[in-house]
């Protein structure tokens, strides 16, 4: 088991999903974790729900607002941050025809300007030997009908994610997570009925006969960020996703 003690890392998006599951990991192994994201409320209640095991922050702010960005950054504690972890986004996916295009720039917006901006205006704040981890998705390289442009988000990510690593190395590693198909809220504004169907339709297609888990994501983002030779790598935590079968068992 890894010990992250006296390691401190800022979770953006870290009030759900997978940067929530990645942050209660870091915070289980003695990190000192800020959680970030819009809604106080919701990160009030991440927050209790470490626990009291080491300590929790919260900064609320949102990721497309560069004075809000700034503003957070400056009440990060002295010393600044070992590790930062950008997870938060607002996806959207329609037929590429008719699918209003200020939706997409919107996603853009949060999925990657969003990044982008908080990665260079962290910069200052990250400590040599650190890194960032970004989330991207198999979207970029396995295409799913109505999802072109979620797909070019990501593609875009994983591009940072390697030119990043090369601009800020040696000082700072930078990787990304790219995941398949996990259950977290972010399916929440889908049906419940359709929901589980969407599961286990795209589950049963995969190798490993499920789909992911918010706990598995974080495993990867906790090597992305314990691994000192791994840099520039997308890693794909899909299930298999890159390599299922095109027609269903
Ligand atoms: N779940 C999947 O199946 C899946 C698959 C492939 C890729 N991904 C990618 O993985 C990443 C994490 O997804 P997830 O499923 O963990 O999502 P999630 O559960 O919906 O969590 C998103 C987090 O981001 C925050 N957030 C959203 N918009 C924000 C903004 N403008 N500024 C600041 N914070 C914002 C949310 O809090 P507030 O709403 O309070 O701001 C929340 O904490 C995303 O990039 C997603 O595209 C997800």
């Amino acid at each position: 088991m890894h010990d992250l003690s006296g390691r401190r890392a800022l979770f953006v998006g870290g009030s759900s999903g997978m940067g929530l599951a990645a942050a209660r990991l870091f915070h289980k192994l003695g990190a000192e974790v800020i959680l970030a994201g819009r809604s106080a409320s919701r990160l009030d209640a991440a927050r209790q729900s470490l626990g009291d095991a080491g300590s929790a922050a919260t900064l609320a702010f949102d990721i497309t607002d560069d004075d809000a960005v700034n503003e957070a950054l400056s009440h990060l504690p002295a010393g600044g941050i070992d590790h930062l972890v950008i997870t938060a986004a607002s996806v959207t996916h329609g037929p590429f025809a008719s699918q209003p295009v200020t939706e997409l720039r919107a996603m853009f917006d949060t999925k990657f300007w969003g990044a982008y901006g908080l990665a260079r205006a962290a910069l200052p704040s990250l400590r040599d030997g650190g890194s960032i981890i970004l989330l991207s998705g198999v979207l970029s390289r396995r295409p799913g009908i109505n999802c072109a442009a979620l797909g070019a988000a990501c593609a875009a990510i994983e591009a940072l994610t390697r030119g990043l690593a090369l601009e800020l190395g040696p000082r700072l590693r930078v990787n990304c997570i790219a995941p398949g198909m996990v259950r977290t809220e972010l399916h929440d504004r889908i049906p419940l009925a359709r929901r589980e169907a969407m599961f286990q339709t795209t589950g049963s297609s995969l190798p490993v006969g499920r789909i992911g888990r918010p706990e598995e994501i974080a495993q990867a983002v906790l090597l992305a960020a314990t691994s000192g030779y791994m840099t520039g790598h997308v890693l794909d935590m899909d299930g298999g996703h890159m390599v299922r079968q095109y027609a269903t068992r």
